[in-house]
């Protein structure tokens, strides 16, 4: 089974718990989520045009939706079963659209006021890769739109990356057993996962035309960054 495939069945598997799951696994989730919400620079009467990449099961958008009621939002997702949950819970929203894709294959053939995503963009696996992707979100952002990424990091220096491993080992055992966190959920993420510092991704961000970007919030490895077109 190719690395994709492993990604896209775990979250198959895990799309009716996932709700529930990424609470105790993410620190400080809901204030991640508001943070990325809340760095939108628009008017909230605003029909602005975002995209949601990687939407799991929509918590993003829902929220880009209960801030922006007159957003049109195009929900991209590799899991069939997340994106069902996503069109479950925005299906009293008017103007969202569902796309089951890998979003490294996705033609952003049209523009967008904004292009979110949240814990997703890590699975991509090389700097070239990453690279190469933040240069499509550039050329598919209208002029003032805004790219925000909720995401895991990694420190810009190995101890300072393990101090971060203790404080995320220590939150997630707060939730859930030592012995889930060490035999599942660790190995997951080094299995999966593919983080960079936010210094590569401020480099990588100027590499594919951003000249405005940020750090809005951060929580050891996990942070909310954003750039403007
Ligand atoms: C950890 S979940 C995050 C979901 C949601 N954004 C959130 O914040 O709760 C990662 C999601 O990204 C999706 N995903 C990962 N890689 C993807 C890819 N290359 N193309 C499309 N979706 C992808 C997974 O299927 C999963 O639903």
């Amino acid at each position: 089974m190719d690395r994709m495939d492993k990604i896209k069945n775990h979250f198959e598997e895990e799309s009716v718990q996932y709700d529930g799951i990424i609470k105790n696994l993410i620190p400080y989730y809901p204030q991640m989520v508001e943070a990325l919400v809340n760095t939108l620079p628009f008017n909230s009467s605003k029909d602005i045009d975002v995209i949601d990449l990687g939407c799991g099961t929509g918590t993003i958008s829902c929220a880009v939706k209960y801030a922006y009621p007159k957003a049109k939002i195009t929900c991209v997702d590799i899991s069939g079963k997340m994106l069902k949950v996503a069109a479950s819970k925005l299906s009293d929203a008017s103007g969202a659209t569902f796309i089951n894709r890998n979003f490294y294959d996705f033609s952003f053939d049209k523009k967008y006021d904004a292009v979110v995503s949240s814990l997703a963009l890590h699975h991509m696996v090389t700097k070239q890769d990453k690279l190469e992707f933040y240069r499509k979100i550039y050329s598919c952002l209208n002029a003032g739109g805004v790219f925000i990424n909720a995401d895991v990091v990694l420190a810009s220096t190995d101890a300072l990356q393990e101090r971060y491993m203790e404080q995320w080992k220590s939150f997630m055992c707060k939730n859930v057993s030592t012995d889930e966190v060490d035999n599942k959920w660790i190995p997951t993420y080094y299995e999966e996962d593919r983080p960079v510092s936010m210094m590569d991704h401020f480099e990588m961000l100027k590499n594919a035309g951003f000249e405005v970007m940020d750090v809005v919030w951060k929580f050891y490895n996990f942070a909310v960054y954003m750039a403007v077109k």
